[in-house]
């Protein structure tokens, strides 16, 4: 009963052979004579059969340019094609099966026997389309899996982001805003092309949520110092400083107990360089210019830019009229000019954010709502605020 159901095109210039072929199959299968293979590709505009019985010898286009034809289309090289010809040299039949023939069965031939072969690569083909369709739905569970896993990832790193941004009195959305500028600053470089080679390689899914761990290492760093409403002491400011090398050695250690990760990697640099200054003077390592990673360069302007515009124990909040003019006047020094002239062509959208936060938290809120799926780590965030 299944087998009624296939369709096999039966492709001869010989109408004879066809009304046999035809005479022969049709008990078992649903049959399309077609004197040409012209016909054939007008026939497969319609649909796609089970199986194609393909003479060699015909005019125009012979069976072996059709079959040619047939596997140069993805839609058609599935179709399992048996070659049915008076060619019965070993050269033809090896030239047929290396173009992709499944059989090659010389006429005359045994009705029984190509019944045999026709069930067979029948019975072969639907097993690969199971087979296929198998892995395909292996494939829609692991990503499935991998989704979740994901998202259980993002929530902890996410709860971890906002435990430290709470010890800082630092008011909220430091975390979630420093995303969405250092995402103004790569979209406009991709924009520009600006350092186009380094960031063809970046994926911002990961990128951009890996931020959140800059300043993980504050977690160790004691209230009084974190806190401290005046300035800090020389030796509270180093130990301020270490906050940097706590936070590498906590991902450091989140990568030795998993698989690296373009997560964890984006990660370190961002902790471990955004206190790096273009002249070499910041710190840990006192890198200078390029030498700089390019995250810990973007990273340095957003953070910075951050601090002056929120409110913190010991100092007010600047305008971001100001926060800008202080990042034009660190570039070269504190930071990367080319970096510095990409952000004075987003600094609007930086302001805009800040507005938004100060304005209308619950807007701000929504706009995170609003961002692409890669920023889905903001919205969780910001849910999470509005729940404290
Ligand atoms: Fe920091």
């Amino acid at each position: 009963m299944e087998n009624k159901r296939k369709r096999i095109l039966l492709v001869d210039d010989n109408m004879a052979n066809l009304t046999m072929g035809k005479n022969m199959l049709k008990m078992f299968y649903e049959v399309y004579p077609m004197p040409s293979a012209e016909k054939l590709f007008d026939c497969l505009d319609r649909f796609i059969p089970d199986l194609i019985l393909l003479d060699i010898e015909m005019p125009e286009i012979d069976g072996y340019e059709a079959i040619r034809r047939l596997k140069s289309k993805a839609v058609f090289a599935d179709i399992p094609v048996i070659f049915l010809t008076s060619k019965c040299d070993a050269g033809s039949e090896l030239a047929g099966l290396n173009l992709g023939a499944v059989d090659y069965v010389f006429k005359p031939f045994s009705a029984p026997l190509l019944l045999k072969r026709i069930e067979t690569h029948l019975l072969f083909a639907q097993q690969k389309t199971e087979l296929t369709l198998r892995n395909e739905n292996l494939q829609a569970a692991v990503r499935e899996k991998s989704r979740q896993v994901s998202k259980l990832e993002t929530a902890v790193l996410n709860i971890v982001a906002e435990l430290v941004e709470f010890r800082d009195s630092v008011t909220g959305g430091h975390v979630s805003r420093t995303q969405r500028y250092l995402q103004f600053l790569i979209e406009q470089l991709q924009e520009d092309g600006v350092y186009a080679e380094e960031i063809s390689g970046w994926d911002l899914d990961f990128l951009l949520p890996s931020a959140q761990l800059h300043d993980v290492g504050k977690i160790a760093i004691s209230d009084t110092i974190l806190n401290k409403p005046g300035k800090l002491s020389e030796e509270e400011f180093d130990r301020m400083k270490a906050h940097v090398m706590i936070g590498v050695d906590a991902i450091e250690r989140i990568e030795a107990s998993t698989e690296e990760h373009e997560f964890l990697r984006h990660a370190k640099i961002i902790a471990g360089t955004h206190h790096e200054k273009w002249d070499g003077t910041g710190y840990p390592w006192g890198l200078s210019g390029g030498n700089i990673p390019l995250e810990g360069r973007l990273m340095a302007i957003a953070d910075v830019y951050d601090a002056l515009i929120s409110a913190r124990p010991y100092k007010k909040a600047l305008s971001t009229a100001d926060a800008e003019a202080v990042i034009e006047a660190g570039s070269g020094n504190h930071f990367d000019p080319a970096l510095v002239a990409v952000f004075r062509k987003v600094a609007d959208r930086f302001a805009e954010t800040v507005r938004l936060y100060r304005d209308d938290p619950a807007e701000a809120q929504e706009e995170a709502r609003r961002a692409p799926e890669g920023d889905e780590h903001v919205l969780i965030f910001e849910r999470r605020r509005a729940a404290v």
